[in-house]
């Protein structure tokens, strides 16, 4: 077996990711002990408390004091750091992998997941007795043990209603039917709307692989919006046929008639659906913003320079594809004219070795090139 191979096994309890999705995804919670063997974490408490402080980081403070708990959003200044107890609080810092390259490269480790379902990964510095309490989740998450060791209890129940007038979810009762001590590179899974509480015994820290699904309404209000952005329907209401009006206040029945006849030529389609679907997910986070080369290189001369030194994307990038469409941070393209192959190991590798780019079609590199140019995609 390949040392490669070997690491895949391990993560998932030796379950290769079919085996995986088939007996626990959605269904149950598994525990993992050495999931990532020698994992210690990536980042030092001083390392997530200076990410706490930035504006453009999504970060939170959840400090417990018996059954009472105060939460502060961030950015949080080191200064409030030092004001805190020896324990029972922690920190926890969302969307990592926007900011780190290995944050990034570990979300990426669960990718046998589309990159369309995968969220962020959060990590959580907490002193001992720290937590964020006994609660549930909407989505999977993976709950993966950096330094430290965290007591995780959790279980299903039917019960999930919440303690009223608390500014973080805490179940009103909890039955956790499984008991366990995480210890660093351990790993437990976690489905949807399992209720769950961790408890940090030594100060530790918890990354987080969370998913992304979207509630039917959500689905239903994004694309409505995006229909809205795209309506183009000919005609003006007339009514060269009116009469004069005995009730003014009266809405007619004409005018009802003509109303739903011209709304009725909204319409949408299955290919609609596809990019809809597509720009939204590719859509990056609200607090994304790229860093475009300050002296980007001409086409010609990019072309040459990824054929001698290969592509990356850039970590922030959502970079997706359908059939009909390459998805590059909410904007659909028609794939360019060329084989395909390249520019989908582009995406779903998120590189390219200088070998593969030199496959890329005059197009193709067009609009990579576009993509350089704003950010989205580097030269090795
Ligand atoms: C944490 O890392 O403390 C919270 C993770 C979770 O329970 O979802
Ligand atoms: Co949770």
């Amino acid at each position: 077996m390949t040392a490669r191979l070997a690491s895949r096994l391990a993560l998932l309890g030796q379950r290769t990711p079919r085996a995986f999705l088939a007996s626990h995804w959605h269904k149950q919670a598994l525990l993992v002990r050495a999931a990532l063997p020698g994992f210690a974490g990536l980042f030092t408490r001083d390392e997530l408390v200076a990410l706490a402080g930035r504006d453009d980081v999504e970060s939170r403070l959840v400090v417990r004091d018996g059954a009472r708990y105060t939460l502060a959003h961030g950015p949080l200044r080191k200064a409030e750091f030092r004001a805190l107890p020896a324990r029972d609080w922690t920190l926890l810092v969302q969307g990592i992998n926007l900011h780190s390259d290995a944050a990034d490269a570990l979300l990426r480790r669960f990718a046998f997941l589309p990159y369309a379902r995968l969220d962020d990964l959060m990590v959580s510095y907490a002193a001992p007795g720290g937590g964020v309490g006994p609660h549930f989740d909407s989505y999977d998450v993976f709950l993966l043990q950096g330094f430290g060791r965290r007591r995780w209890r959790y279980g299903m129940q039917d019960d999930l209603t919440l303690k009223p007038g608390l500014p973080v979810k805490i179940l009103r009762r909890f039955t956790p039917q499984h008991d366990a001590v995480l210890a660093p590179g351990d790993m437990l899974y976690l489905p949807p709307a399992y209720a769950h509480d961790g408890v940090a015994i030594d100060a530790c820290t918890t990354y987080s692989i969370g998913f992304r699904a979207a509630s039917h309404t959500e689905l239903a209000q994004a694309f409505l919006d995006y229909l809205r952005d795209r309506v183009d329907l000919p005609g003006r209401y007339a009514d060269p046929d009116a009469k004069p009006a005995r009730e003014p206040a009266r809405i007619g029945a004409a005018m009802q008639r003509r109303v739903a006849q011209a709304l009725a030529a909204v319409r949408w389609d299955r290919a609609t659906v596809e990019r809809f679907l597509g720009t939204m997910l590719s859509e990056p986070k609200p607090s994304v913003f790229f860093a475009p080369p300050a002296r980007p290189l001409a086409r010609a001369a990019f072309a040459a320079a990824a054929r001698r030194r290969g592509l990356v994307l850039d970590r922030r990038t959502q970079w997706l594809y359908d059939d009909a469409c390459v998805y590059v941070n909410g904007e659909a393209h028609a794939w360019p004219a060329g084989d395909r192959a390249a520019l989908a190991a582009l995406a779903n590798a998120r590189a390219l070795s200088p070998r593969r780019a030199a496959s890329l079609s005059p197009a193709q590199v067009a609009l990579v090139h576009e993509g350089y140019r704003h950010g989205y995609a580097h030269l090795a």
